[in-house]
């Protein structure tokens, strides 16, 4: 059975983005593994939020969790902040990572700069450390993400083997993850602009549909979804971003390959095929959304959570004084 870890930010309502890259790979992964799915709040303040909107938002992520499937009794669901190992681990993951490493990521590169140099916030620069501790915390042997994270995993895989070098004496302290990205649909991109990866920190809501829009807004979503002109449906991810786009997205929706939906749909205008690829989404998301809500109202979330950050401490804890032990902080028991 193979450790598996993965999170997402409650820095919004996820996007069918994060639905298709991330989320529906944890249901299936979660039957024969040992899962860990975290609501990382640590990772969302890097930014600035608003702490009520993003306290309501936790427990939405996390009543997410839950309704598209993913089964407490067979994975550990937690709030990252609520298991104190992650924000300790961070801190020596730091002090063993170099200011070089962390400014060459990607992620690192975008966000800051939208800040002037001096006024970048160091949770910015320090939180892939912060996610290469959550994932050594639960020795995971793999980490399901979407194509933006695959740069932190290498980060957390280099900084894997540097400690084993450095404190292990020959020995493995700290299990080497491997990143684990869907096929078809690691990268979705904006509705509004396929050059752009769809986010939900989108200025523009109309770049993506979110996994709570009511089906109204899914419709006049997808309706007003960029195209092109030629009028053909046909997965081109050069020649046509837009309509490959709506085509990746339909078939994560259906399970309908690729190519079965550009025959099914090779006679169709673009209205035709929008309209269905709607009500494709709208499918699959309105259980879903009822399950979230149900959740929401009922003291079931908050069992769930509690029980969670319990199983995850006591397995996070473990590694986090291995962690201590290996470069000396404490006494010697
Ligand atoms: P985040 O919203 O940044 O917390 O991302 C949560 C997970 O969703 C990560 O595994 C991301 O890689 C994945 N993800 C985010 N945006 C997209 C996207 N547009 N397409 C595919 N996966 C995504
Ligand atoms: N940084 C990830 C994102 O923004 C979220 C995340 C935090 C994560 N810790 C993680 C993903 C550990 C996988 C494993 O998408």
């Amino acid at each position: 059975m193979k450790k598996i870890f993965s999170g997402i930010q409650p820095s919004g309502t996820p996007t069918i983005g994060n639905y298709i890259g991330a989320m529906k790979q944890f249901i299936s992964i979660q039957e024969n593994n040992q899962c860990y799915f975290c609501i990382v709040d640590e990772h969302a303040i890097t930014v600035q939020q608003e702490p009520n909107k993003l306290r309501q938002q936790t427990k939405s992520l996390a009543a997410l969790y839950v309704a598209i499937g993913l089964d407490p009794k067979k994975s550990v669901i937690f709030i990252q902040s609520e298991v104190s190992a992650h924000a300790e681990a961070a801190w020596i993951v730091q002090c063993n990572t170099s200011i070089g490493e962390l400014e060459r990521m990607t992620q690192f590169k975008d966000k800051s700069s939208k800040y002037e140099k001096s006024g970048v916030p160091t949770g910015i620069l320090t939180y892939p450390p912060l996610m290469v501790a959550d994932i050594i915390l639960y020795q995971a042997d793999e980490v399901p993400v979407g194509e933006d994270q695959k740069q932190h995993i290498e980060l957390t895989r280099d900084f894997v083997n540097r400690f084993n070098t450095r404190y292990g004496n020959g020995n493995i302290l700290l299990t080497l993850p491997e990143v684990s990205i869907p096929k078809s649909g690691g990268r979705i991109m904006s509705l509004q602009d396929p050059m752009k990866k769809m986010s939900k920190s989108d200025s523009s809501p109309k770049g993506y549909v979110s996994m709570l829009d009511e089906p109204n807004v899914i419709r006049k979503k997808i309706k007003s979804a960029v195209t092109d002109s030629s009028g053909i449906i046909e997965y081109n991810t050069e020649k046509k971003p837009a309509i490959s786009n709506l085509l990746t997205i339909f078939s994560a929706f259906t399970h309908i390959s690729i190519e079965n939906l550009e025959n099914k749909y090779k006679d169709s205008n673009y209205a035709t095929f929008k309209n269905d690829l709607a009500e494709a989404i709208i499918a699959v998301l309105e259980p879903i959304q009822q399950r979230h809500n149900e959740l929401l109202d009922s003291g079931e979330l908050d069992f769930i959570l509690d029980e969670g950050a319990e199983r995850a401490q006591k397995v996070a804890n473990k590694t986090l004084k291995k962690m201590q032990r290996a470069v000396g902080l404490g006494r010697k028991r």
